[in-house]
């Protein structure tokens, strides 16, 4: 089967306003066998259920066990717990398979495909006991990811996507809003664990804010994806995410009709996602390109 290898196939031509027109080239083409995408979603959501159930037995008493990038980013003994669960579960089935998780597995395999996890997105919801956190499981390979999995134990909660075939919630076909008026957009986004990049996040919100019908800040980007996938906001966009807090959400979301990208064509990514219903994809877009949303303040300012 010969498949482009051009990127997310979400990608679009198209430069809105503010944008320079540029020529991205031809794709590449190369060959590769696809495995059985029922297989891996099986796999990736057994996991994630044992994950996500370890990770709720561990919530009584958790308490901050080391702190990563900043003082606010910090790491229990869950995050490193469900890591360990879904690694050992991934290298036992899939064993030529790379892997790359938050709490520090990384390693390239050898098939083409890729496990990226986050073993628990939304860690200082997690530490404070708010219901808002979640396993999030994308299974990738050089087109994007084929198979996403997100489940939010606290609410049995169980987010499912596989590449062409759509996206579920706990079974449920999902479709994502319908709005075409930025005015009466309900927009979720989340802030970085630096100083900086929150600064910089925060001087965008006197630009956004008036223009749309409120701001949401639950705390768990890869929740945040899927409620954009389910209607529960009608956008989301966040600059700094890593790619285990986009791999799967991302095609759950696009799966459910929304747009995923970065600025000006360009695939989302940590320099900005934007997450929308088509209606105000490009309202939000051309509003973050004004607001400079893309300009990496750690960056900058080194
Ligand atoms: C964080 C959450 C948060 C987002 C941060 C992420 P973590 O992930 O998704 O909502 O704003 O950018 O780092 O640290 O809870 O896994
Ligand atoms: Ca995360
Ligand atoms: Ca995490």
């Amino acid at each position: 089967m010969r498949r482009t290898a051009s990127g997310d196939r979400n990608r679009t031509s198209f430069y809105p306003k503010g944008c320079d027109q540029r020529d991205t080239g031809c794709p590449q083409t190369v060959s590769v066998t696809l495995p059985d995408p029922a297989a891996l979603l099986d796999l990736a959501t057994d996991l994630a259920r044992r994950g996500g159930a370890l990770a709720l037995r561990m919530r009584e008493g958790v308490e901050t066990l080391a702190t990563k990038s900043s003082p606010t980013d910090v790491v229990t003994a869950a995050d490193q717990a469900v890591e360990a669960l879904l690694t050992e579960g991934i290298r036992a089935a899939r064993p030529e398979d790379g892997l790359l998780g938050e709490e520090g597995a990384d390693d390239a395999g050898t098939s083409g495909l890729r496990w990226v996890v986050d073993p628990i997105d939304g860690t200082v919801n997690y530490l404070y006991g708010i219901p808002q956190w979640a396993v999030s499981i994308g299974v990738e390979d050089a087109d994007g990811t084929v198979v996403g999995v997100v489940f939010d134990p606290a609410k049995a909660e169980l987010w499912q996507a596989v590449r062409g075939q759509g996206s579920t919630l706990n079974g449920r076909r999902l479709a994502c809003s319908s709005v075409t008026s930025l005015g009466q957009a309900l927009v979720a986004t989340g802030f970085g664990y630096d100083e900086r990049r929150r600064a910089a996040q925060a001087r965008l919100l006197p630009t956004l804010l008036p223009q749309v019908r409120d701001i949401r800040r639950l705390g768990a980007g890869a929740l945040d994806l899927c409620a954009v996938a389910a209607g529960r906001v009608d956008a989301y966009y966040e600059q700094g995410l890593s790619p285990w807090d986009l791999s799967a959400g991302r095609l759950i979301a696009t799966e459910a009709g929304a747009r995923v990208e970065g600025l000006c064509g360009k695939p989302a990514s940590k320099d900005l996602v934007v997450a929308a219903g088509p209606g105000v994809f490009e309202a939000l877009h051309d509003m973050l390109v004004t607001g400079d949303a893309e300009r990496d303040p750690l960056a900058t300012s080194s």
